[in-house]
């Protein structure tokens, strides 16, 4: 038996690293999921098989009642709501990451090393179930999303983390001092709470990767605890994965995590929406079509809004229009575009859109100026040029797709409101720039229509 677990274990350890890789780029996205999935499967399975397993009822009422929650959560959730869906499912993996430490401090006195690991998994994995109900509640706005700041918050944000810190390393260090333990646990869970309170709900998906990481980090400590080697690989490999997602994150939207935790973003917006009266040029989508039939080159640039509208179908078939008459349509996607990782790639792939059509934004950038037409698709702070030119802009330094270089921009949203930064766009106001204002789904079927109408 126990060659059979080092087995699972073995082969568990591999597909979740080869997971990984693959998940990395959007044609082997899909064999990544499949790996993982038969990864968890061993490791469940290896799990069962091993001898401090000793009846099954329990484990069997749990599968149960983790499938009732988990099958229609993934289910019924939609699409744009996956990142507070991914807040929750850490919530729950947190959860049972400092229940079980705890269940493991009051089982056997504990000292040492293993002490040490408990300490760290149970404050960590506290302070991630109650942060991630925080993410979980704004970004479902059960929770206010704006961030709720007060004069001295940081400093006694820290104060409750070191105190909470110092309770650990004391009941290290004096292992019968067993009321530390409750005192660390109640400032974990106090502190999850007070670090997300003045983060902003736009901020929430680069946090959720650091509290995926966080969570990450607690399992593998948990593997030291319980001697389970593939916990602390599969913990490792999910805290080093959320930490990197974050730094790609916040690298792509040129902050730091300083100002991501600390910067108390959205909170002021700076310029409102209707603020500005300022003439722009709109037109009606039929027009927008005949310009997309008469051109050789047309870049998609697809955005939150595209995600909201629900729009990918109808990108799909325009694509198909448009490949039919000779135009070449090519997708820029933004890193950052929408809010979450690969929110882009998802939609566009769900619509069957060809792998080989998506560009990355170094690989596209410099095909703008040859482009007759771009497209923009209910994106906004991903296409903003203040991001290269204006230094006091909140979005200064970000890499941007330069949409602005296309001979055409048409751009499809429903009203001169601004995207996630709250600030305006002087791409709307470009001589070359046409509005189709709209939602973008029903924008895109009136040109479908109008190109069917005409020939394809
Ligand atoms: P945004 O800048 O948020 O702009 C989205 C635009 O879509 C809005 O201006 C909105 O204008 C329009 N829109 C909304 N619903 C629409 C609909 N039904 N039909 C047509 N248009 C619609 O989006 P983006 O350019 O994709 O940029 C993403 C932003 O999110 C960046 O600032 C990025 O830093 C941030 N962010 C991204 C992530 C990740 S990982 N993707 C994580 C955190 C933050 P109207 O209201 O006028 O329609």
């Amino acid at each position: 038996m126990p060659v059979m677990v080092s087995f699972s274990y073995i082969a568990a350890a591999v597909l979740f690293v080869l997971a990984l890789k693959w998940m990395s780029a959007p044609a082997t996205a899909r064999r990544g999921v499949k790996a993982g999935e038969l990864g968890m499967l061993l490791a469940v399975a290896g799990t069962l098989l091993r001898h401090e397993v000793v009846d099954y009822e329990w484990i069997l009422a749990g599968f149960a009642l983790g499938s009732a929650i988990g099958i229609p959560l993934a289910y019924l959730m939609p699409m744009t709501a996956v990142p507070q869906r991914t807040a929750i499912s850490h919530a729950f993996g947190a959860l049972a990451a400092a229940l079980i430490g705890t269940a493991e401090f009051y089982k056997h006195p504990q000292h040492g090393f293993i002490l040490g690991a408990l300490v760290i998994e149970v404050l960590l994995g506290y302070l991630t179930f109650t942060g991630s109900l925080m993410a979980f509640g704004k970004l479902q706005e059960i929770l206010p999303g704006r961030p709720l700041v007060y004069k001295g918050q940081n400093i006694v944000n820290l104060s409750v983390f070191a105190a909470a810190a110092l309770a650990g390393i004391y009941l290290i260090a004096n292992p019968s001092a067993t009321w530390a333990f409750p005192v660390l646990s109640v400032l974990a869970l106090l502190f999850g709470i007070m670090l997300i309170v003045p983060i902003g709900g736009a901020d929430m998906p680069t946090v959720i990767a650091l509290l995926n990481s966080y969570a990450g980090l607690a399992a593998s400590f948990m593997g030291f605890a319980l001697d389970n080697y593939l916990l602390v690989i599969a913990g490792a490999l999910d805290g080093a994965s959320g930490l990197i997602l974050s730094i790609v994150m916040c690298r792509a939207m040129n902050r730091s995590f300083a100002n991501v935790l600390f910067g108390a973003f959205g909170q002021v917006r700076t310029q409102g929406g209707a603020a500005e009266k300022r003439p722009v040029r709109s037109a009606e989508p039929e027009e927008a079509a005949e310009i997309l039939e008469a051109a050789r080159l047309v870049i998609i640039v697809p955005g939150y809004g595209m995600a909201v509208a629900q729009a990918q179908y109808k990108i799909r078939e325009l694509y198909d229009r448009l490949t039919k008459l000779g135009v070449e349509v090519k997708f820029a996607i933004h890193p950052v575009a929408g809010r979450m990782p690969g929110h882009m790639n998802v939609l566009l792939a769900e619509a069957d859109i060809p792998y080989d059509r998506l560009s990355e934004l170094d690989e596209i950038n410099p095909e703008f100026a040859q482009a007759d037409a771009v497209l923009v698709v209910g994106a906004n702070d991903v296409v903003n040029p203040a991001a290269r030119t204006d230094s006091s802009s909140p979005i200064y330094g970000m890499p941007i797709l330069d949409a602005d270089k296309a001979r055409t921009v048409m751009v499809i949203k429903r009203s001169m409101n601004p995207g996630f930064a709250g600030i305006e766009n002087e791409l709307y106001y470009m001589n070359k720039t046409l509005m189709l204002f709209g939602d973008a789904k029903a924008v895109l079927s009136e040109m479908n229509k109008s190109l069917a109408a005409q020939r394809v």
